[in-house]
């Protein structure tokens, strides 16, 4: 049972800990001296950090004798056989890539904290007849094609394979181009899994909220994750000349947008649950000159709730509320879904095996829901799934001063290695 295999279970925390720092620096942003204590980390899909990066946990998994292969997305799968290799496996995974001046834990405790629990299990003797399999989903962040989760997207078949190869980055280069230059080839249509490819899937991440941290509670059981929605406006009006342009006679794109901005924050405020979230998180501005009226502006929108009509029926008043900015203002606005997906939950039996892995432990634990979006939303439409969670530091995340303390790290990864262990030999 469970709470007998975590006991053959040893983390080698330096060596997990030493691997995140090295991971860390593959990065595209200076550090700030200011605050040496933090540590910035870019890393955008398909970039050559991001290449790197991949290219050096595939030589420590091989050092580790374990199995690797890629898909024609450049998710990265990381085998540790079972003794009856026609079982389906059981997966574990998360991300390396990150936004801008994020920090060094979002996703990456998830991959190596999954390295490590694979050794763990090799180095332990159990014996276990399903293979357990580590996955480095590509493209989680949504940075570079605006959409996130697009590796485990298509490995659920919840995305169409040609509108993912057409998806643009912001130089106009395409998926299709960007991943064949790395060297993935092949046809998306590929990356789709088998049916029951994976028995199970559990996914180590930081909590990236507060409530961990201040509830003095050790490990999270994610039982739902939220559901997100992506959009953009394209808001076009009349700009020019600062000065000679006279205020009667300006449609300006950036006025009107600043409405819509408030606007979208109001109706999320309004639905009166803590559960809605809504951030426009970027606006990019034509022509972007101090001396020039704001013709044209961008917004992308990022909406998630755990009941998706809730989060319906704000968009709905948001368009109500579009329509009259852009009558009152002369301008024209266009309405672009990116993605509206459902939310997820998690499977009962797993979620109490990590409950009995804790209590066996006396590791403080609460069951929670993640208000963010990760690939185990999109692995749970092909296999029972559940998250585990540790804390970081003020609930922290998608900055430098993101943190996670080294003994949350491993215990995380000691839990994760026995739920892994367990389920391999059900
Ligand atoms: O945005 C998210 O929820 C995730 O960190 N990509
Ligand atoms: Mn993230
Ligand atoms: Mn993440």
């Amino acid at each position: 049972m469970a709470v007998e295999t975590i006991k053959s279970i040893a983390i080698d925390e330096a060596r997990l800990l030493g691997e995140l720092k090295t991971l860390s620096r593959i990065t595209d942003c200076e550090q700030d001296p200011a605050k040496p204590e933090d540590v910035a980390v870019t890393r955008v899909v398909f970039s050559e950090n991001d290449m790197k990066a991949r290219a050096w946990l595939k030589q420590t998994a091989l050092a580790a004798g374990l199995r690797v292969r890629e898909d024609a997305v450049g998710n990265t799968f990381i085998r540790l056989e079972g003794t009856e290799s026609e079982l389906p496996v059981v997966g574990t995974g998360s991300h390396t890539d990150a936004i801008p001046f994020a920090g060094m834990y979002d996703g990456t405790v998830g991959v190596l904290g999954g390295l490590e629990a694979l050794r763990a299990i090799k180095a332990s003797g159990l014996k276990h007849q399903r293979g357990i399999e580590l996955l480095m989903f590509t493209s989680e962040e949504p940075t570079r094609f605006g959409i996130g989760c697009i590796g485990s997207r298509l490995l659920a078949g919840t995305i169409d394979p040609e509108k993912a190869d057409a998806l643009l980055d912001k130089d106009e280069v395409s998926m299709a181009e960007r991943r064949q230059a790395c060297g993935f080839k092949g046809t998306l249509a590929s990356v789709k899994l088998p049916e029951h490819y994976y028995s199970a899937f559990v996914e180590l991440h930081i909590e990236q909220g507060p409530l961990l941290e201040r509830e003095g509670v050790a490990l999270g059981i994610v039982t739902d994750i939220a559901a997100p929605a992506g959009y953009k406006f394209l808001i076009e009006g009349f700009g020019g000349h600062a000065g000679a342009l006279l205020m009667p006679d300006r449609k300006d794109a950036l006025c009107a947008a600043a409405e819509i901005i408030l606007s979208i924050e109001k109706n999320a405020l309004a639905t009166g649950s803590i559960n809605t979230v809504a951030t426009v998180g970027t606006c990019d501005v034509h022509p972007g000159a101090v001396n020039s009226v704001p013709s044209r502006v961008l917004l992308q929108v990022d909406i998630r709730d755990t009941d998706p009509a809730r989060r319906e029926s704000v968009m709905q008043r948001v368009r109500s509320e579009v329509d009259e900015i852009g009558t009152r203002r002369g301008v024209k606005v266009t309405e672009t879904k990116v993605n509206a997906d459902e939310p997820a939950q998690s499977s009962a039996h797993i979620v109490g095996l990590v409950e009995s892995i804790c209590q066996a432990e006396k590791i403080s634990y609460k069951k929670m829901v993640s208000r963010a979006y990760h690939d185990s939303l999109f692995m749970a439409r092909i296999a029972p799934i559940t998250m585990i969670f540790i804390p970081c530091r003020n609930g922290v995340s998608h900055r430098p001063d993101e943190y996670s303390a080294p003994e949350a790290i491993t215990q995380g990864a000691r839990v994760l290695a026995a739920t892994l262990a367990q389920l391999a030999s059900e």
